[in-house]
């Protein structure tokens, strides 16, 4: 089959023309107002791909919704009235839901649960192909290790290997077992890489990352959605040892395809070519064009470099026609991949979009992470008298979060509307309207709900924050309500992690809600009132004040002992003066309403020899964990390593399993890991694997910060 598509790529290669060529290296952005343009483009070069978008910026500005026919017809004019009848990729930021819209991102990551993640998927490509989108631009594999950039939001937190889990379950969801599955979307692993890293989380910024971390901590997303087939990756807009990734040749063929065997091709993100000018690495577009071919940017993005550029420099042999050929037949291999020669066109199918809703609730649920229930506070009983307050008890878009740019379908119910639908108007005695009834006590309620959060607009692309801490105005709502002496329950509605050590103690419940979507309120009234369990834990960090980042569970030592995160303080040293240095809430933290019992972790051998190790042998890890509560309930069990001498520095914990299961009150289930050669090594700057000699610390536990530990030993 492979040697199939090569050869009828190769085939249509033969017939083309340098001007065709050149066609499916460009993509063209289609803005709802400019049909003629596209059909004219498409009709005279056979232009490789359109996306529809009019602006790069996170789906804010407001967006042409996709229609099938306008796709078919630039179908059609691409497969019949283009020189080579070559069909076109129709790509779309298709983020976190198409219509219905599902949690953020780094909200679905706390789910720890990458099979759901990928039904998820399934809903959101059914509802992307019925409107004739056959490409998306996800997943987004950004590490980060600042939430001040907004753009955490879009990626899968703090650790590589939940990312690698959720970045291959996003992939299996868009393409399905087999790209030419008929309504399967081409996925697009980006930004490629280390974007994550930019500089003080301001966007677009200088990044510094050494090889070590590079292979690490950035690639190993990229090495799972690779393996799990991604059909294409985007560069990312940062540069790394002094050069742009969109001028790397290091980074997108010598790593990218020699180290982790990328076999699609690569398209480059919204101008990222003719930005190698503001690098300063170029002096023209043509220059950009050149450097980025060389590299290995297959297809340039709206930008026209090499639409503009390509031709003069093929004749002038400045680029060579291997070079532009190379990039064609990549191009090519994945339309055939696709069965876009045989079936170019999306159809229209029964879409029921009742049943993914009622997916993206369940993810919502998933992806709630319960941070405080001081004395059992929640789950509400139904006849609790309660007091509605908080500026988010009323919005409604803002649910939706960054790139949401189709949405809709059903309706999003305000919180408000949500929790009255599950209480009864009765329940609720006091109803504060956002934060104008500031001056109000809640006085006869018996629980204040506050509905809390931040404008989608602060997150995402290009908006970067200063301070990570609740708005002043939502500090002062809180502390006025506590005047009142009722118990508070927070939902927290942000597309970052917040600090929150100020307000923590105002609060007698915390739900952390994130942006989840179309189904956000009505699965937090639900949880609220226990009709269903929070059951994410967090991807990320959640520190006491901005100024402790970047603060991430998966530390360095560092040389005296003294990381705060883990409690350490040296001779009286702390990390800072003037704040604890662990974390409000760790990694891997989250609360649920029964409670677990872990027993002493066990291994069935805790000694092997490294060739055994290397031949496939592992060590069988267990423990039992108890519901030692009232309530069936989920625990997410985490597995971390510590490899205790290496010849590197290694993290103090790192996450190598993790099972999320229901377990059923008073019941007590063994939970077992393997941990072998995948799990144990680590790799070098040059990208070589190693897993080496000597002595490992095993924790299964609920989260980063709990101690439950055995030894294991390679010999
Ligand atoms: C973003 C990408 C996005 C592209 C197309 C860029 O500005 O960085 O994530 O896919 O625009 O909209």
């Amino acid at each position: 089959m492979y040697r199939d598509i090569e050869k009828r790529a190769k085939e249509i290669l033969s017939e083309m023309t340098l001007k065709a060529k050149i066609g499916q290296v460009t993509q063209i952005n289609f803005m709802g107002n400019n049909v003629d343009e596209v059909a004219e483009k498409i009709r005279e070069y056979g232009i490789g791909s359109v996306i529809l978008s009019n602006s790069q910026f996170a789906g804010f500005v407001e967006q042409e919704s996709v229609k099938l026919d306008r796709m078919t017809y630039f179908q059609k004019l691409s497969t019949e009235e283009s020189p080579n009848g070559i069909p076109l990729l129709i790509g779309r930021d298709v983020i976190h839901g198409h219509n219905i819209i599902f949690p953020i991102n780094l909200g679905m990551a706390a789910s720890f649960d990458p099979e759901l993640i990928k039904s998820v998927y399934e809903c959101i490509r059914a509802e992307a192909a019925d409107d004739g989108i056959n490409w998306t631009y996800s997943p987004m594999l950004d590490f980060c290790h600042d939430p001040r950039w907004g753009r955490i939001v879009e990626g899968q937190g703090e650790d590589p290997y939940l990312a690698s889990k959720m970045a291959a379950a996003i992939v299996r969801g868009f393409q399905g077992d087999d790209l030419s599955t008929e309504g399967v979307l081409a996925a697009c692993a980006k930004h490629y890489v280390g974007y994550g890293a930019s500089e003080g989380g301001r966007d677009y910024n200088h990044t510094e990352i050494s090889d070590y971390a590079l292979q690490n901590n950035y690639l190993p997303a990229f090495r799972g959605a690779v393996n799990a087939g991604v059909a294409t990756v985007m560069n990312s807009f940062n540069e790394i040892n002094g050069v742009p990734v969109a001028a790397s040749r290091k980074a997108l063929t010598d790593i990218l395809r020699g180290q982790l065997g990328f076999e699609g091709f690569v398209i480059s993100d919204w101008a990222s070519i003719a930005q190698l000018k503001n690098h300063g690495l170029a002096q023209d577009n043509k220059e950009a064009a050149s450097l980025a071919i060389k590299a290995g940017i297959d297809m340039d993005m709206v930008d026209n470099c090499y639409f503009d550029y390509m031709e003069e420099l093929v004749n002038e042999g400045t680029v060579s026609l291997n070079e532009l050929d190379t990039a064609v037949l990549r191009i090519l291999k994945i339309k055939l991949k696709m069965g876009l020669f045989e079936r170019p066109y999306q159809k229209h199918t029964e879409i029921n979009l009742e049943e993914h809703a009622a997916k993206a609730k369940q993810a919502c649920e998933s992806s709630f992470v319960l941070l405080k229930n001081s004395n059992s506070l929640l789950p509400l009983k139904a006849n609790t008298n309660i007091c509605i307050a908080g500026p988010f008890a009323d919005l409604i878009e803002e649910h939706t979060g960054s790139w949401a740019l189709e949405k809709g379908g059903i309706e999003i119910k305000s919180f408000r509307a949500a929790v009255t639908a599950v209480a009864g108007e009765k329940a609720i005695i006091e109803d504060f309207d956002g934060l104008s009834q500031h001056y109000l006590i809640p006085r006869n309620s018996d629980v204040v709900i506050c509905a809390l959060g931040e404008p989608r607009r602060v997150t995402g692309e290009a908006q970067s924050l200063t301070s990570i801490e609740i708005s002043n105005e939502q500090k002062a709502l809180l502390k006025h309500l506590k005047r009142s002496g009722k118990p508070i329950v927070g939902v927290m509605f942000y597309g970052r992690p917040t600090a929150l050590q100020e307000v923590e103690p105002y609060l007698d419940a915390i739900i952390y809600c994130w942006h989840s979507g179309s189904m956000s309120t009505v699965a937090a009234a639900d949880v609220i009132y226990g009709k269903s369990e929070p059951t994410g834990r967090l991807p990320v960090t959640l520190p006491r004040v901005t100024g402790q980042i970047p603060l991430y569970y998966n530390a360095l030592p560092g040389a005296r002992h003294m990381n705060g995160y883990y409690g350490e303080s040296g001779h009286d040293i702390l990390n800072y003066n003037d704040c604890e240095g662990t974390p409000l809430y760790p990694f891997g933290y989250g609360l649920s309403y029964t409670g677990f019992q872990y027993s002493s972790v066990k291994a069935e051998c805790d000694k092997l020899s490294l060739e055994d190790i290397k031949s496939g042998a592992s060590f069988n890890i267990s423990v039992g964990v108890k519901n030692t509560g009232a309530l069936d309930g989920t625990e997410v069990v985490q597995l971390y390593i510590r490899d205790s001498i290496a010849s590197r520095v290694r993290p103090l914990r790192e996450l190598k399993g993790f099972k999320k299961l229901k377990i059923k009150a008073g019941e007590e289930v063994r939970v077992c890991f393997e941990i072998g050669y995948d799990e144990l090594g680590f790799y070098l700057e040059n990208g070589e694997y190693t897993v080496e000699k000597g002595k490992f610390e095993v924790f299964v536990v609920s989260n980063c910060l709990t101690d439950n530990k055995l030894e294991i030993s390679i010999l």
